[in-house]
């Protein structure tokens, strides 16, 4: 996907048009810059352009809200919703640290604070191309599912299973848990290998675009139709077809949807004759979809079409021993390229490392990695130094404390936020983690101390032991209470 130019396409937003001048000069040289100075300016520039920009360094505080980050974030979603490989740099001011961290959980890959030297950013931004080109060669192997709990033996199976079978698949699950990864590996693992597997995200092109981009257009059906052009149901006739963020396809669209899927029979905009269409259908969502269906915003009957084969991508939050293995393997990946030394947690870190929630899932941690390499190659990294990648203010909403001497009311205001943030919430399951939370950041303050953990518990040496046992928690089996 590299421009025929054969500089790399990287795309500048910021409102501040002396800062992106002033990139637009520097790095001109060697990349081909798009410059825009806000979502809408960035979507239509995307509509330009016949691939996406390998690289993006952006703003966080956009119009028509400059002075908040939320513009940047969702331009974050937005940009890798529509290139799921570009790799993103936040440029940001000196006070707007939290808010870069952040955007780290998002998919930002990093942040750099401004000022910066231009030849700095652009020794970052060649990094993170050639980081960018890695990925996608290793991605030509078998896909390179990691994993070795439960859920995910769970998943391959079900990816062996659904393969071949002649019915759509419907993935959910949360931002960068591997939803389009799974699609892949259907693909991949079904007789339809050679042929074509293409992907659209319904949220990443404007709704009147979709129609047109699923089916194709006469010459004509509307301005700008020059000519006519087959869409991907077609292309992708004997391929596979996966249908991202299925939860944002336009009402009117989901009845032309079912009928492709029912006979495959569909209609190019503008034309009156049908094709026909054997392309399988994948489906991903990060929605709650029986809250959509609920709410009429979309079709039960295409629901109901679309789930008979239904995967649920886990949250790696329940994956701890996958946490370790996706650790192991991208800090070996991420070294290699670098052609540097690994680097190496502590006990203390490694504590952390298992009891960060991760709201970004694979991705972020990811990018962790990739962080880590660059910073402390060769070296052993403390849970301080750890701490400093994460984004501990996710962490509070997902596993809200109640720490002692909180009077009643913040409980249950703590409680209903959490409540809000969870699609599927268990009380039992919440107190659990809430407990096995308390448990282990008592072992790290006292540096895995039973007895000074218990008491900081304020609970018996024996009674924090047989909850460790329960819950797993690394502590130090040779001394067991006596
Ligand atoms: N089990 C896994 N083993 C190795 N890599 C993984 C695994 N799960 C996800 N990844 C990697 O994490 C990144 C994010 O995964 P992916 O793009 O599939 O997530 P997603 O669920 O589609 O996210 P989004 O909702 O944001 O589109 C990708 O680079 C993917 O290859
Ligand atoms: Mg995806």
């Amino acid at each position: 996907m590299e421009t025929p130019r054969g500089k790399p396409d990287l795309l500048i937003v910021d409102d501040d048009p002396l800062i992106s001048d002033t990139l637009n000069f520097v790095l001109g040289r060697d990349f081909s810059v798009y410059v825009a100075e806000s979502r809408a300016q960035v979507k239509s520039l995307l509509r330009q352009l016949d691939n996406p920009p390998q690289l993006a360094l952006i703003d966080l505080g956009l119009p028509p809200t400059p002075h908040r980050p939320d513009e940047g974030f969702k331009l974050i979603n937005e940009l890798i919703a529509y290139s799921p490989s570009i790799k993103i740099l936040v440029l940001s001011g000196q006070n707007d640290e939290t808010n870069a961290r952040h955007a780290r959980t998002l998919g930002a890959l990093e942040f750099i604070a401004k000022p910066c030297e231009p030849e700095k950013i652009k020794a970052l931004l060649l990094k993170s191309l050639q980081i960018r080109d890695a990925e996608i060669s290793a991605q030509s192997g078998d896909g390179g599912m990691v994993g070795k709990s439960l859920p995910v033996e769970k998943l391959r199976q079900q990816i062996t299973q659904y393969a071949n079978a002649p019915f759509p698949v419907l993935i959910e699950g949360e931002s960068g848990s591997g939803k389009e990864l799974i699609a892949s590996a259907l693909h991949r693992q079904s007789q339809r290998a050679s042929k074509p597997f293409l992907a659209l995200n319904c949220a990443a092109i404007s709704p009147n675009l979709v129609e047109p981009t699923l089916f194709g257009y006469s010459k004509g059906a509307f301005t700008g139709a020059t000519t006519s052009r087959s869409g991907y149901f077609e292309d992708g006739k004997d391929g596979s077809l996966l249908l991202d963020e299925i939860g944002e396809l336009p009402l009117e669209l989901q009845a032309k949807l079912l009928r492709v899927l029912e006979n495959g029979e569909y209609q190019r905009v503008g034309e009156t004759q049908s094709r026909v269409s054997n392309a399988r259908v994948i489906a991903a969502t990060n929605r709650d979809m029986r809250q959509e269906l609920r709410n009429g915003r979309f079709r039960a009957d295409l629901y109901h079409r679309l789930s008979v084969f239904t995967i649920n991508a886990p949250p790696l939050r329940d994956l701890n021993e996958d946490k370790c293995l996706l650790l192991d393997h991208f800090r070996d990946f991420y070294s290699h390229q670098a052609a540097v030394k690994a680097f190496d947690l502590d006990t203390r870190a490694m504590a952390l490392w298992l009891e960060y929630s991760f709201p970004g899932n694979v991705r972020e941690l990811r990018n962790i990695v990739i962080r880590l390499t660059t910073k402390y190659a060769g070296r052993q990294v403390n849970a301080e130094q750890l701490q400093a990648e994460l984004d501990m203010e996710s962490m509070e909403i997902d596993l809200p404390g109640l720490p002692i001497g909180q009077d009643f009311k913040s409980v249950l205001e703590a409680a209903k936020k959490h409540l809000q943030a969870q699609k599927n919430f268990n009380l039992d399951l919440t107190l659990q983690q809430w407990e096995k939370g308390y448990v282990e950041a008592a072992l790290l303050i006292t540096q895995g101390n039973l007895s000074q953990a218990a008491k900081l518990l304020g609970i018996h040496r024996t009674t924090l032991y047989s909850r460790m046992q329960n819950y797993g928690t690394p502590g130090d089996p040779e001394s067991p209470p006596q």
